[in-house]
């Protein structure tokens, strides 16, 4: 049992909790994840480790509610227990000196690169970090991003706060000046998308993380194959973090909407499946 120390709501429906787990917060590293059960018949899902306190044991999680598991543990307070956590899971990012990096990070991808700013700025990079959601209220992390860079820019779809538009509208606009020596993008499959093309033309190096659909987290499934150089990765294992201009995003899309409609059932208490929940 892994009991949660902290909840702090962060935006409507997205809340980060600081769980107490002395083994993981011993091994992560930036791009790790944890595999999450919360009983003994429930499904598992993904969650990034968005940090950890070595010293205090504890790692941090943020959620979204967006199937039937997230919104349960949303549900969970301070002092709840989490069953199961299986982790640290995947292959962290190559951490040394590049030089410039810019890391974006869109929506519930920003706690995704809060770990990788931190410890690449800790390796001595220049770490400039845009982080853009739809709206203000949307915007998470701000402070802890601000702190993990060395700038931040703030992006939002209505213009509610920073820049009006997207993360990439700002990449393009820093690239015109300088040359990064490294991207980092993570977020929904389109951002990462746009953000390769950019990159791309420029001849600058991209890590993108894939969410794709997981069940085990360490191999076994293959529900989380995606195609990267055209052969087919687990992102459980060999990811989630990829050289973005290998990856094929159509595929990725279409294997993502795979289970909506069986998610959309399960929320409303009418799941179908054969797994006893
Ligand atoms: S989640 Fe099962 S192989 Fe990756």
């Amino acid at each position: 049992m892994y009991t949660i120390l902290k909840k702090r709501n962060l935006a409507p429906e997205i809340n980060a909790f600081i769980v107490n787990a002395p083994l993981i917060a011993e091994r992560a590293q930036a791009g790790h994840f944890v595999m999450l059960r919360l009983t003994e018949q429930g499904e598992r899902i993904p969650l990034t480790i968005a940090d950890w306190d070595r010293q205090a044991g504890t790692i941090m999680l943020v959620c979204q509610t967006f199937g039937k598991t997230s919104g349960i543990l949303n549900s969970l307070e301070a002092g709840d227990e989490i069953l199961d956590l299986l982790g640290p899971l995947g292959t962290p990012i190559e951490v040394k000196k590049y030089g410039t990096v810019v890391l974006l990070g869109g929506g519930v991808g920003i706690p995704a690169i809060l770990s990788k700013a931190k410890e690449l700025k800790a390796a001595g990079n220049n770490v400039i970090s845009i982080i853009g959601a739809r709206c203000k209220e949307l915007l998470i992390l701000k402070e802890e991003m601000e702190e993990a860079s060395h700038k931040l820019y703030l992006t939002t779809d209505d213009g509610s706060s920073g820049h009006k538009g997207f993360v990439t509208d700002v990449l393009a606009e820093l690239m015109a000046e300088d040359r990064p020596d490294l991207v980092i993008s993570v977020g929904p499959v389109p951002m990462m998308k746009a953000t390769v093309s950019l990159t791309k033309a420029r001849v600058v190096p991209c890590i993108v993380s894939l969410n794709p659909i997981m069940v085990d987290g360490t191999g076994m499934c293959g529900s989380c194959r995606v195609t990267v150089d055209g052969q087919t990765k687990f992102a459980c294992v060999d990811g989630p973090s990829f050289f973005g201009e290998a990856v094929d995003f159509d595929e990725l899309s279409s294997r993502q909407n795979f289970y909506r409609q069986e998610e959309a059932l399960a929320r409303e208490g009418e799941h179908k499946c054969q797994c006893g929940r």
